[in-house]
């Protein structure tokens, strides 16, 4: 039997996963995210042998010493950029994500947000909310088309490549990419084109959609200067991570026409939004809910359980990092 800690409340199914297994297993009772203090004061109540975290726990030094035990940490999310993954592996503390089942849910809700924004339903909805709707009329909130138009996808992972294919089969868009190295599987599929550069897809897309992981080299990945290489009509999606973005370059751009609109789950300092961002029309924003259905949520927990699970009796857990 082990001592496991998990940070906040998640679907029950990985936590009966665990317990099934014998493990005892602590949770957090508070209704948020645990501050760092917070954090520490509740790793050394006891000897924790494995941490079950989120997204929203910055995981340092100070933490993994606290977790003194802990040799494994399991991330409830594909993401990973929380976690200090150099010290993990100076301390010999094994990580892991939750990767694969959140990429239909995750591709869903992406070309959800380029819908919503790119044929205004959330300003339709609240124009009609409003009850200012007085009849039909030609030229009431007009949107694009997206069929024969270009999407540009930066990322060809598992997630990218879904949401490529989605485009390509179900709205009949063109579909040019950027990786670090090119995604025969995609070409094939879909005659995705490879582009040699971020620069080569940015002047060219209609929409731009983001899937890359936050590394130091991708912080920023947009910025102004290259906003400015955007189409004035294009719009810019983020499902990944949100300092890719440089916020508030991307304020000014959606205020100065530099880009016509932008669909956002992910923000630069989260909760904490951009100032002005709140206020714009042409922006759709929602908090980080793209992986947010019952079905997928509920296996993300089964998945960070088995990892848990697996590294304790010895074994190498499914979703290594
Ligand atoms: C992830 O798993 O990284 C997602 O951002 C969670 O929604």
């Amino acid at each position: 039997m082990a001592n496991i800690y998990v940070t906040r409340k998640i679907p029950e199914a990985g936590i009966s996963l665990l317990k099934e297994a014998g493990h005892d297993v602590d949770i957090s009772d508070k209704d948020g995210v645990l501050t760092k203090e917070e954090l520490i004061k509740a790793l050394k109540e006891k000897e924790y042998d494995a941490v079950l975290c989120l997204l929203t726990d910055k995981i340092d030094t100070e933490i993994y010493e606290a977790a003194g035990n802990a040799k494994i940490f399991a991330n409830y999310a594909v993401g990973y950029g929380n976690l200090d993954m150099d010290e993990a592996k100076k301390r010999g503390i094994t990580v892991t994500n939750t990767p694969g089942v959140l990429t239909d849910t995750v591709s869903e809700y992406a070309m959800a947000l380029i819908l919503a924004v790119v044929k205004r339903i959330p300003e339709g909805d609240k124009f009609t909310k409003e009850l200012r709707y007085d009849g039909w009329a030609p030229e009431l909130l007009l949107g694009s088309d997206l069929k024969g138009k270009t999407l540009g996808v930066l990322g060809a992972g598992r997630i990218g490549s879904s949401v490529a294919i989605r485009a390509k089969r179900g709205f009949e868009m063109n579909i040019v990419y950027y990786d670090i190295k090119p995604n025969k599987i995609l070409e094939g599929e879909i005659e995705a084109e490879y582009k040699d550069s971020v620069d080569e897809v940015l002047k060219i897309a209609d929409v731009v959609t983001i899937h890359v992981p936050l590394l130091d080299s991708t912080r920023h990945l947009i910025n102004k200067e290259r906003l400015a290489m955007m189409k004035p009509t294009a719009y810019l999606i983020n499902t990944s991570r949100g300092p890719v973005v440089d916020e508030k370059a991307l304020v000014e751009a959606l205020n100065n026409g530099i880009i016509h609109g932008a669909g956002l789950d992910v923000f630069e300092d989260e909760p904490n939004l951009a100032h002005g961002l709140p206020e714009l029309t042409n922006a759709v924003i929602t908090p980080h809910i793209a992986s947010a259905t019952r079905e997928t949520r509920g296996k993300m927990s089964e998945i960070a359980a088995t990892n848990i699970i697996d590294f304790l009796d010895g074994k190498e857990p499914p979703n290594k990092v």
